[in-house]
């Protein structure tokens, strides 16, 4: 009766320690949320007054979004030091959304795009939703993360559409380089493959000098492309639901990839006028949060480093930027038996390395959201745990 698109639902292993643990009542240091909204920043109580703005009770529906919010993104990114016509804005409901229009534009049932691995969980639902194939290509740690290129080359294959990109990655922390930028265009344009870039996380790199590469596919000359970000990171509202695809490429296919998109986004409209309305003034005082993250991710990296070298038989992989810090812990026992361990013993959460498809065990992977306090003593458990 269901379709296949949708996998067998049942819990795991994990999931079911988790459930009990919480059934018990018992305490959690959650070293895996992701929610901007449950970590103790301060949000101006004033902050989404432009919500209530009137001018949201009028309804003028437009397939990309209305023209005053896509100028207010355009403007947003310009201020940034990235370029964009605001006719290349489309507005969406979030970076999950803009991914499903996005297949649906360049791929028919069984097609494939290639992802990088390890990287974000949910391309193997976001792709599996579309009937879409997700096919792997490397990233590989030698001391800091790096793009291999031949495995992009491998993963090449007549019904391949689009190579995405997550950039800086997530749990990796790492940004593409511009040689392997370099390398993976002149690929996509060989093949005539889409560009896809998701760049949610490129406000918060680690060191200010060291900014990557966020923004660049944006004024391509040659390859189709696609630039991802949205409120969520941007302004850390994830519960308003707006997001944002940049267009960019050889203006013809441009124009051809917006008819079509357009014609899609007019078949859902999904973003709420009235935060259309507020997107601007929300990108302007958000910039103080958006301060505060890269504080406390900073320093709660700073405080890993620290506490890490106690315990020399972890060590934290080196990243450059995101909200993620990536821990090699010693395979004395597998990833799942330390995760259930941590949680039942230590009433630590943290994510398991396999989580991410990373290509062996054992890793774990930790937010580095979380207040700087719980973080440093849930910190310790877990290193103390890995190490023994
Ligand atoms: C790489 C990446 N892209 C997109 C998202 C989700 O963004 P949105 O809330 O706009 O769907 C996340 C969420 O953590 C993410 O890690």
């Amino acid at each position: 009766m269901f379709s296949v698109r949708v996998p067998g639902v049942g819990s795991n292993r994990v999931a079911r320690v988790l459930a009990a643990h919480r059934a018990r009542a018992r305490t959690l240091d959650d070293l895996t949320v992701s929610n901007p909204t449950r970590v103790g920043l301060s949000y101006p109580p004033s902050l989404l007054q432009p919500l209530a703005d009137p001018a949201g009770l009028r309804y003028d529906p437009a397939p990309f979004g209305m023209p005053a919010a896509r100028d207010a993104v355009a403007s947003h990114l310009s201020d940034r030091g990235i370029s964009v016509a605001p006719d290349r804005v489309v507005l969406t409901a979030s970076t999950s959304e803009a991914y499903s229009l996005l297949f649906k534009l360049l791929c028919d049932p069984r097609d494939v795009v290639l992802v990088p691995q390890p990287s974000y969980p949910l391309f193997e639902h976001l792709t599996r939703l579309e009937g879409v194939v997700a096919s792997p290509y490397l990233l590989e740690y030698h001391g800091r993360w790096e793009l291999n290129v031949e495995s992009v080359e491998r993963a090449i294959e007549p019904r391949a559409r689009a190579i995405l990109f997550v950039n800086p990655n997530n749990p990796t922390g790492s940004f593409v380089r511009p040689t392997e930028l370099e390398a993976v265009r002149e690929v996509a344009a060989k093949h005539e493959l889409a560009l896809i870039s998701d760049e949610v996380f490129d406000l918060y790199p680690f060191d200010d000098q060291a900014r990557g590469t966020a923004g660049a596919l944006v004024s391509e000359p040659d390859v189709l492309t696609f630039t991802l970000g949205g409120l969520s990171k941007t302004a850390l509202l994830p519960q308003l639901k707006l997001g944002w695809i940049l267009v960019g490429g050889p203006h013809t296919l441009v124009h051809r990839a917006l008819d079509r998109l357009e014609f899609i986004s007019d078949t859902y409209l999904s973003v709420a006028s009235p935060v259309q309305g507020a997107v601007g003034a929300l990108l302007k005082h958000t910039r103080p949060l958006t301060a505060q993250v890269c504080r406390r991710v900073r320093a709660n990296m700073a405080t890993l480093r620290g506490l890490v070298v106690q315990f020399p038989a972890c060590q934290v992989l080196h990243a450059e930027a995101g909200w993620y810090a990536v821990v090699q812990v010693p395979a004395t026992r597998s990833e799942e038996a330390l995760v259930i361990e941590l949680i039942e013993k230590d009433g630590v959460l943290v994510h398991p390395g396999y989580f991410f498809d990373f290509p062996r065990e054992a890793f774990l992977v930790v937010s580095l959201l979380p207040e700087p306090e719980p973080f440093a003593s849930a910190m310790t458990r877990v290193l103390s745990r890995a190490s023994g």
